[in-house]
């Protein structure tokens, strides 16, 4: 069986995201289960269609990595009751490939914030967008992990406790999704 390319994507563009420590965390408890890598595009710049052909380097490398991953694993904070507008742009970007990357690819879904809303209510404005763009989403289990400063030191590190279990089972139930599909 090969082994499944998984590619996160975190909407904090911030060295200290507790969203990018959950993306990092989910890489470990992944282990040598999936392919896992981060997509590092705080090189993009806002969509503006005077530049939009051709597209700039930093567009068309995030373009390829979508495309050559076998799911996309997204990692939302929260931004007033949405996801950040980084993340937005990001994905009008990618929306604009032909052929489209995002079309029929599977997607999961988890975040993390120092908010009671764990950012559910941010992932729900994302499954809108990402089904609007037919990516294959996994609705169940969807990761909301609120109250973050419980599980984070004074150091800023998160240390996963109570949310831990929780996410080695999306991690379990991505892997299965995609595995899967590629069966097929
Ligand atoms: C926030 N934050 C926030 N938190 C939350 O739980 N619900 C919210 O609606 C908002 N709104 C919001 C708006 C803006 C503009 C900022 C900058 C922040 C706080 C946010 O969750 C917190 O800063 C997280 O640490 C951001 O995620 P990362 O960067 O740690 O991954």
């Amino acid at each position: 069986m090969t082994k499944i390319r998984l590619l996160a994507i975190v909407g904090s563009l911030r060295k200290e995201s507790y969203n990018r420590q959950l993306a990092l965390a989910a890489q470990e408890i992944i282990g040598d289960r999936a392919e896992f890598s981060l997509l590092e595009f705080k090189d993009i710049p806002l969509l503006n269609q005077d530049i939009e052909y051709p597209p700039p380097d930093a567009v068309t490398r995030a373009r390829e990595a979508v495309k050559s991953a076998d799911g996309i694993w997204f990692f939302t904070p929260e931004y007033n009751h949405f996801f950040p507008g980084v993340l937005k742009n990001l994905i009008d970007w990618l929306s604009r490939s032909k052929p489209q990357v995002l079309a029929g690819k599977p997607a999961a879904i988890s975040g993390i914030s120092p908010g009671m809303s764990g950012t559910a209510l941010a992932q729900d404005h994302l499954v809108t967008l990402i089904s609007f763009l037919n990516m294959d989403v996994m609705n169940v289990p969807r990761l909301t992990i609120p109250n973050a400063m419980q599980q984070v030191d004074d150091q800023g590190k998160l240390r996963l406790e109570a949310s831990q279990p929780y996410l080695e089972r999306q991690a379990r139930a991505f892997i299965d999704f995609v595995q899967r599909r590629i069966d097929v």
